[in-house]
């Protein structure tokens, strides 16, 4: 079981640390190797994803990604920038499916934003499409407009586009995804205004015929936005595009209590995987050691369910991270007022722990 690590930047480094910790106290063998990513990277060679770094990714089983970025970036060449790092990744290893699941943890029903009743008990599954539309759609780019309200002027444009292949294949992973689950799938579109999401929604609902055990709707995404708070547990799978599904996993992921919770599962057509957290690399706590470490051990979870076929193992981490939350630890993130958090570290450790007790 080859593993790619790539801690990337900020917060990446301490939290890799300790699913890395969490992982080799499993009594498994892995081989792993890790190599720079991100602003890290574009330090050290030029460019936030080098050629060993994408190679170590493409050879290995698995990569466990922390997270790239850093305010201090933002004045490179779009080429040049930390994010590209991810956006080349996924596109290299053609990861076109992204699973992000909101389950709010008994424990944690009062750090949500929402009232406890709306949350406790949830669990939703966002599936978001990760290597098409608007993300990657050509052509892009800056001109002086020719036509438009201001001809003459500057002006920048990209382009969201779908072909049938991409949106049968992410469909398909969404109703297989359902049939494990309550077999509910809302694929979440805006076929009121653009061609591509009309497209969309056809290619899914003739998907949908070759599934007549699972319930199929369509939803609007403005219209999900507003669901999503006001009866989050209404959904079970959602499956939708790119850049919808950035911005509406990122709002999941506050139901759930803090984004320091939300793993992630990136895959391609053959179980090879990116594991890393949702939230991204938080500098202003970054070298702190306060950064949740959960998201991005649930995520070494995640990634020996999908890509490592450790079953058993993944759910021992699950029960793990269960039971440190039932002994009340909470990083920063998740703490209320008047407790006191731990960090980073020391949650790793009680992790470790309790996998250590479980024997
Ligand atoms: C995410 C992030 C990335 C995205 C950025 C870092 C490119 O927000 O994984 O959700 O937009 O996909
Ligand atoms: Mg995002």
């Amino acid at each position: 079981m080859k593993i790619a690590v790539l801690p990337g930047d900020g917060i990446g480094t301490e939290i890799v640390a300790e699913a890395v910790k969490v992982l080799n106290a499993l009594d498994l063998q892995f081989e792993m190797e890790t190599a720079l990513v991100g602003g890290a990277a574009y330090e050290a060679y030029g460019h936030p994803l080098p050629p060993a770094t994408l190679k170590l990714a493409k050879e290995a089983d698995a990569v466990l990604f922390g997270a790239v970025g850093d305010w201090k970036y933002d004045m490179l060449e779009r080429p040049l920038r930390p994010e590209q790092a991810i956006l080349g990744l996924r596109k290299n290893l053609g990861l076109f499916a992204n699973f992000r699941p909101a389950i709010c943890y008994p424990e944690l029903v009062a750090s949500s934003s929402l009232k406890p009743e709306l949350v406790a008990g949830l669990d939703i599954l966002i599936i978001r499409e990760l290597t098409g539309d608007i993300y990657f759609g050509q052509p892009r780019g800056r001109r002086v407009a020719t036509d438009g309200h201001f001809p003459g002027t500057d002006e920048a444009f990209d382009t969201m586009r779908y072909s049938r292949p991409e949106i049968e294949r992410i469909a398909h992973i969404a109703f297989q995804a359902a049939r494990k689950r309550s077999k509910r799938v809302t694929s979440v579109d805006k076929a009121n205004v653009l061609e591509t999401f009309q497209f969309w929604r056809d290619v899914v609902t003739h998907v949908g015929l070759e599934y007549p055990d699972v319930a199929l709707d369509h939803m609007y995404v403005d219209n999900a936005a507003m669901q999503l708070v006001r009866a989050p547990k209404t959904f079970d799978v959602l499956v939708t595009g790119n850049l919808f599904g950035d911005i509406l996993s990122d709002e999941a992921s506050m139901l759930t209590g803090s984004i320091g919770m939300l793993p992630s599962a990136s895959l391609n057509a053959s179980q090879q995987g990116l594991y890393e957290p949702s939230h991204g690399s938080a500098p202003d706590i970054a070298g702190k050691g306060i950064a949740n470490p959960l998201a991005t051990i649930l995520s070494a979870a995640m990634m020996l369910r999908f890509s490592l076929t450790q079953e058993t193992a993944a759910q021992r981490i699950e029960s793990a991270v269960k039971s440190v939350l039932a002994q009340g630890l909470r990083t920063q993130d998740l703490a209320s007022k008047g407790t006191t958090p731990v960090g980073t570290v020391a949650m790793g450790d009680a992790v470790v722990r309790a996998l250590n007790s479980q024997r």
